[in-house]
């Protein structure tokens, strides 16, 4: 035990560990999470419904849904993309969390919507071609290394007709700025979120200025097992987003205030990227 600690508290490289299907394909974890994206009172996994419903909007006045392809990579439970299929667009909904997969296919059952949903890792998997629009929404791309963002925004790339669209969040540097290291712990840390068994939670924050990453790394012990979850975040500045996303088939239109679609004010909120397949 005084070893797991004393790693735990060590700083470890930018992106040197990964655990995302940890976190959201656990059956317990997965679950948890299920019930914080449907939670309309919770921003932990997904946005509130009216924030989301206003992004729908301006991606529909940017776009014009009504009879395009759109791709969503990491849909969760479809909560953007039924309101896009309701809009008149054939949506298709990739995400590897069958728990999201399976609610989002029973919400488009029951109002008989045209969208179709895949358990499927937009990592490894190819994603349909001939989109109009992909969208990858909540930070996402954030959660990702560099070779790991470079390999999704080319795999999307290569799913868009020419001219298509790629509308992805980043948070922002004014978000990391108002971030801090931290350690703490609790037992059943986060209400039992991250186990049925009984256990103790460590959460320690790390901060990268240098490279503007924050790591959440959490270590859970139960009476039988430990194990640990790595949460990567990459913030970003416009500037960054720009040197990092303008080329490679892609050129940036425009950055947007996430909610509203309105042109983004520096601020210590996340944007968004609209690049246009060229
Ligand atoms: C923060 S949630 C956002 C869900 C949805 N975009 C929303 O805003 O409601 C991230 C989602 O991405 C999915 N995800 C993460 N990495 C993935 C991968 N490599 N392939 C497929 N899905 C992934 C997770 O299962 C989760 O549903």
């Amino acid at each position: 035990m005084y070893e797991t600690l004393k790693r735990f508290h060590e700083r470890p490289a930018p992106f040197s560990y990964y655990t995302t299907d940890t976190l959201w394909t656990d059956p317990h974890i997965s679950g948890r999470m299920l019930g914080f994206h449907l939670d309309e009172s919770s921003d932990l996994a997904s946005r509130r419904p009216a924030v989301i419903d206003g992004i729908v909007d301006w991606i529909d006045r940017y776009v014009g849904l009504a009879g395009k392809r759109v791709c969503d990579i990491g849909c969760g439970p479809g909560l953007y993309a039924l309101r896009m299929a309701r809009r008149g667009a054939a949506v298709t909904g990739i995400d590897f969390s069958t728990r999201s997969v399976d609610h989002a296919r029973r919400m488009t059952k029951a109002e008989g919507a045209d969208a179709t949903f895949i358990v499927g890792d937009y990592l490894k998997d190819e994603i349909p071609g001939g989109q109009d629009l992909v969208c990858l929404i909540y930070g996402d791309m954030c959660a990702m290394s560099a070779e790991n963002r470079r390999a999704v925004t080319a795999k999307v790339r290569r799913a868009l007709k020419p001219g298509g669209l790629f509308i992805f969040d980043l948070f922002s540097q004014g978000q990391f700025a108002e971030r801090a290291e931290s350690t703490s712990f609790a037992r059943n840390m986060m209400d039992g979120f991250w186990s049925a068994a009984d256990y103790f939670g460590f959460l320690k924050v790390f901060l990268y200025p240098e490279e503007c990453v924050a790591l959440d790394r959490y270590l859970i012990v139960e009476d039988s097992r430990s194990f640990e979850v790595f949460n990567w975040m990459r913030y970003y500045s416009p500037q960054a987003a720009r040197a990092e996303f303008d080329g490679n088939g892609f050129q940036i239109e425009r950055l947007v205030d996430v909610s509203t679609g309105a042109p983004w004010t520096l601020s210590a909120s996340p944007f968004a990227v609209i690049a246009r397949a060229s």
